[in-house]
């Protein structure tokens, strides 16, 4: 059902409490907005993975702030109901001063309701201090593809008793410092669950199971235009990549063949001016 109201974080919270499980989709753009805000997407993410359907690059890292601004911005215009989530790219929030100054365009400019920053514990000062500014912030925790050169590979997180503690206590470090929610990616579900019942920010499950408060995916995975492999725990809800490259292959046959366009695709002149427009050919054919 669409949403019929502007969802705010108040309204993410109430979903929490009341166990009640929302829904997050990426979107790069004012179209697949509409068409999400009009399914009842609550929560719109302007993910860093724009750099693979977008900019066809291989990873995340080449992202600017200014396209993922201008990204973020056009999204809201497609969806002004969703709460509205801007990723921030790679190396754009490094210390508070330069992560304030930058998350503060995705929310000024583009009309963000939340920043994404993927962390660990030593980027805590950072969400504090951008939460002490005022910033809805989201730390990203568990599997952070900005740091794929010093993990060495998309690896699971959290996968040990102990590990799963540390990502636990630094996810409520960064619930005392000011999060506004949470985001885990690629965590077992059993630790995604325990950290649910234990803070009260809304946390957002991306590959972490069912016991977390919403759950996201990449939309261009889930509706089939993603080429190769795609992650584990993303489920194929249709196959659009098919239809969309029969409608292509289509046009082309029909602009070679003469099918397309037909009358009924042109502007119309009235008979008087066809003829007076061929007289005028004629005159110039003889001269
Ligand atoms: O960039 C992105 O789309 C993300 C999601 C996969 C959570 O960070």
């Amino acid at each position: 059902m669409a949403l019929e109201k502007k969802i705010t974080i108040a309204d993410l919270r109430k979903h929490k409490s009341a166990g009640e499980k929302f829904a997050m989709l990426t979107c790069y753009d004012a179209t697949m907005a509409r068409l999400q805000q009009a399914a009842g997407v609550e929560v719109i993410l302007v993910g860093d993975s724009l750099a693979g359907p977008v900019l066809g690059l291989p990873d995340t890292i080449g992202v600017s702030l200014d396209i993922s601004v201008a990204l973020t911005a056009a999204v809201r215009r497609g969806a002004p109901l969703a709460y509205l989530v801007a990723d921030m790219p790679y190396l754009t929030y490094t210390n508070p001063d330069q992560a304030i100054a930058n998350a503060g365009r995705y929310v000024v400019e583009a009309r963000a309701d939340c920043v994404k920053v993927e962390c660990d514990r030593r980027l805590l000062e950072i969400i504090r201090a951008m939460a002490t500014a005022g910033i809805p912030v989201m730390p990203h925790l568990g599997l952070t593809p900005q740091r794929v050169g010093q993990i060495g590979g998309y690896k699971v997180a959290g996968k040990t008793a102990e590990m799963a503690i540390e990502l636990i206590e630094t996810a409520e470090m960064m619930v005392e410092a000011g999060a506004t929610a949470l985001l885990l990616e690629a965590v077992p579900p059993e630790p995604a669950e325990i950290l649910t019942k234990r803070v009260d920010v809304p946390v957002i499950g991306c590959g972490a199971g069912p016991g977390c408060d919403g759950f996201v995916v990449v939309t261009h995975d889930m509706i089939g235009l993603t080429e190769g492999k795609t992650p584990k725990f993303v489920k194929k809800y249709a196959d659009l990549a098919t239809p969309m490259q029969r409608a292509f292959e289509q046009y082309v046959e029909e602009c070679r063949n003469g099918t397309y366009p037909a009358p009924e695709h042109g502007y119309p002149m009235s008979d008087e001016e066809i003829a007076a427009l061929k007289q005028w050919a004629e005159k110039q054919n003889g001269k």
